[in-house]
C-alpha cells in the first residue's frame, strides 16, 4: 500500500516537472505557453444519471430510483436474465474467437431480430449491428443527415436523449405535443394536427411501446391513423424500440412498427436489447431501414458502413452473439419469452 502511494506520488512530481519543463522550455523560444483546454466550461451532469447518483446519496430508507431504465425484481435486485446464465455458458463451450464482427455486426443475430420485430426478414430492410439502442438512433440519424437533412421532431416529452443525439447528428430539433397533463392521456388531436403541419422529409421520432417517461402509447387505430398521415404527408417515421415486450406483450408492443412496415413506409426502428434480455453494459442494439427496394438497400447499407466505420469502427460481440443464440434455439426462445412475460407482469405489479 505504502509502495503504491509512494510510486503515485513520483509519478505526479515527474508529470509536473514535465510541465514545468515544457512550459519553461517554451518561454526559452520565446513563444507563449498554449493551454488547450483553458476556456473549456464545465457541463452539466446527464439528467437521468444524475439523478441515480441524487438516489445514491439520499439517505431515506422508503426512496424510489426513477433515474436509469434498468428493471428491479420484487426484492430490488438487478440480476443477469437465467436464459442469458445458460447462453453464455454455451457460448463459452463453443466459442473459438473473439475476432473482429464485420462493420455492420453479427448476421445471425440481426436476422433473428429483425424476424422478431417485423416478423419476417423484408425485402429492402438495411439492418446493421449497433452500440445500444442509443448506437441505433446515433448512427440513423447520422444516416438521415447525410442523406436527407431534415428537422427531427421529438415528442414532448421524450427521454431526454433524443434530442441531444439528433442535436449531436447536426440536425434541426422540435418537439411536437404529445401529453395531456390534464387528462394523463396522449392528446392526439394536436399530436394529429402537428404533424398535419409538418413539410415533407421532416423526421419524425416514435416510440413504438412503452413511451418514455409517460407509459403511454397511441392506440392501434391512432397509429392506424398516424400511418395514412405520414404517407400522404411524406414524413419519416423513426421508431425507438427499446423496451419491446415490456408494455402490453410482445405481440402488442410490435403492432406499431408492423403496421408501418406493411403500409409501405420508408422508416427506420432503432432496438435495444438492453432490457428485454438485461443486456445493459453489453451494448447491444441494431438500426433497421426499411428502403423502397433491394437496389436502394444496397446503397444505403454502403452509407451506414461508412459512418460506422468512422465512428466505432465495428460493434461489439458478446450480446449480439447471445441474443442471435436465444432468438434462433426454439427451447432458449421459449424460456426467454417466458422469462421476460415475468418481468413485465413484475413492473406492471410494481405500478399498481
Ligand atoms: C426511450 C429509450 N430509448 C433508447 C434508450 C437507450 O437504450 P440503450 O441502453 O440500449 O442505449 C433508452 C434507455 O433508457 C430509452 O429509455
Amino acid at each position: 500500500m505504502i509502495t503504491q502511494v509512494l510510486f503515485s506520488l513520483q509519478l505526479l512530481c515527474v508529470s509536473c516537472l514535465l510541465g514545468n519543463q515544457q512550459e519553461s522550455m517554451i518561454k526559452k523560444l520565446g513563444r507563449e505557453w498554449m493551454d488547450f483546454f483553458k476556456n473549456v466550461e464545465l457541463k452539466a451532469p446527464d439528467p437521468i444519471l444524475g439523478l441515480t447518483t441524487a438516489y445514491k446519496n439520499d439517505s431515506r430508507e422508503d426512496k424510489v430510483n426513477l433515474g436509469v431504465g434498468v428493471y428491479y425484481d420484487a426484492d430490488l435486485q438487478q440480476e443477469t436474465m437465467h436464459v442469458v446464465h445458460k447462453a453464455e455458458e454455451k457460448l463459452c463451450r463453443h466459442e473459438r474467437s473473439k475476432t473482429y464482427l464485420s462493420i455492420d455486426g453479427d448476421t445471425g443475430y440481426l436476422d433473428a431480430l429483425q424476424e422478431l420485430i417485423f416478423g419476417e426478414n423484408l425485402e429492402g430492410v438495411v439492418s446493421a449491428q449497433c452500440v445500444g439502442g442509443t448506437g441505433a438512433i446515433r448512427v440513423g440519424l447520422d444516416l438521415m443527415k447525410h442523406v436527407s437533412g431534415g428537422t427531427v421532431h421529438i415528442p414532448n416529452p421524450s427521454w431526454p436523449n433524443h434530442l441531444k443525439v439528433a442535436m449531436a447528428a447536426g440536425l434541426k430539433t422540435e418537439k411536437y405535443p404529445y401529453f395531456n397533463n390534464e387528462t394523463h392521456g396522449i392528446d392526439f388531436e394536436k399530436a394529429f394536427a402537428y404533424f398535419s403541419s409538418l413539410s415533407k422529409g421532416s423526421i419524425v421520432i416514435l416510440h413504438g411501446c412503452c413511451h418514455n417517461p409517460t407509459g403511454t402509447d397511441f392506440s392501434l387505430e391512432q397509429w392506424e391513423k398516424l400511418s395514412t398521415l405520414f404517407l400522404e404527408k411524406g414524413l419519416f417515421p423513426f421508431f425507438d424500440l427499446a423496451y419491446l415486450g415490456f408494455g402490453d406483450g410482445l405481440d402488442r408492443d410490435r403492432a406499431a412498427i408492423r403496421l408501418f412496415a406493411k403500409s409501405g413506409h420508408n422508416m427506420a426502428v432503432a432496438a435495444s436489447c438492453s432490457k428485454n434480455f438485461g443486456l445493459y453494459g453489453e451494448r447491444t442494439g441494431a438500426l433497421y431501414v426499411v428502403t423502397s427496394s433491394k437496389e436502394e438497400a444496397v446503397k444505403v447499407l454502403s452509407n451506414v458502413k461508412q459512418l460506422i466505420r468512422s465512428n466505432y469502427s465495428n460493434p461489439p460481440c458478446h450480446g449480439a452473439k447471445l441474443v442471435g443464440m436465444i432468438l434462433k434455439d426454439p427451447t432458449l426462445r421459449k424460456e426467454w419469452e417466458q422469462e421476460l412475460e415475468q418481468m413485465r407482469l413484475g413492473i406492471s405489479g410494481m405500478r399498481q
